[in-house]
């Protein structure tokens, strides 16, 4: 099965109005609008997701968030709803990272309530799981990772599959520069893809795209990308800076 490759640049708290737009700018010179190997997404700041958007509209870069709210719009003082993510051309929405789960305290519930409003808003779900050095080194890698695809995915369908997409974000990789070794990646990518094969479908399993996330960067994303079960990159710091960016999207490509 073939799967398109998606390199998702996840910006964080990062970036100015400006600085932001000159990198979108930057992206959007170098990527092809007919990209049909690989899948290119900008994931801003809620700040400036509207101006990006202006910028990437209608080039080969797609546009996401970081977050959004389980509620339609109401009385939910500081929340996004999917219907603005939606009413302003925004495609995807990164869903239970590891940085929600750890800083921002967020259950594994509150990340299915998430998961399923987003997947109703017709959003494309980028839904993180990971563990942390403490449970790798307990030998608990596979047991987290189950647990939180449990979590996240309660009471979704089979049908939503082609809105999902799994990224496998080891917390200790994250912003450290440890990455994880291709045979980790692939062991845990594995895992996940087997867990989809067991809980839904073989064929969901195969079409499901498993991204890899934690310290990616031009020197590693090549034997990652080439990792049987590996089906892009998830990147932080390095989607920060175009001249490390491209190349990650290139060796995708
Ligand atoms: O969501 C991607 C991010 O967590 C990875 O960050 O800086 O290690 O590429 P980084």
């Amino acid at each position: 099965m073939m799967r398109r490759y998606l390199v998702a640049g996840n910006w964080k708290m990062n970036t100015t109005r400006e600085s932001g737009t000159q990198l979108a700018q930057a992206l959007v010179a170098e990527v092809p609008a007919e990209n049909p190997g690989v899948e290119v997404l900008v994931c801003p700041p809620f700040p400036y997701l509207t101006s990006i958007g202006d910028v990437v509209n209608g080039s080969g870069v797609g546009f996401g968030a970081q977050n959004c709210y389980h509620e339609a719009p109401g009385a939910f003082t500081g929340e996004t709803a999917t219907e603005m993510l939606t009413d302003i051309g925004c495609r995807s929405v990164i869903l239970g990272h590891s940085e929600r789960r750890h800083i921002l305290k967020e259950t594994d519930a509150d990340i299915n309530l998430k998961v399923k409003k987003a997947l109703a808003s017709g959003l494309q779900v980028i839904l993180c799981v990971g563990e942390l050095q403490s449970e790798r080194e307990a030998d608990q890698t596979e047991a987290v990772l189950d647990t939180q695809m449990t979590g996240g995915l309660d009471g979704v369908d089979a049908s939503a599959f082609d809105q999902i997409v799994i990224a496998y974000e080891p917390v200790w990789a994250i912003g450290t520069g440890l990455t994880a070794t291709p045979d980790q990646a692939e062991a845990a990518h594995q895992y996940l893809r087997n867990w989809l094969k067991d809980k839904y479908s073989a064929e969901i399993s195969d079409a499901t795209r498993i991204l890899y996330g934690g310290s990616v960067k031009p020197d590693n994303a090549q034997e990652l990308l080439s990792q049987e079960n590996v089906d892009g990159a998830l990147v932080g710091g390095a989607s920060l800076k175009p001249e490390l960016f491209i190349p990650i999207i290139q060796a995708a490509s």
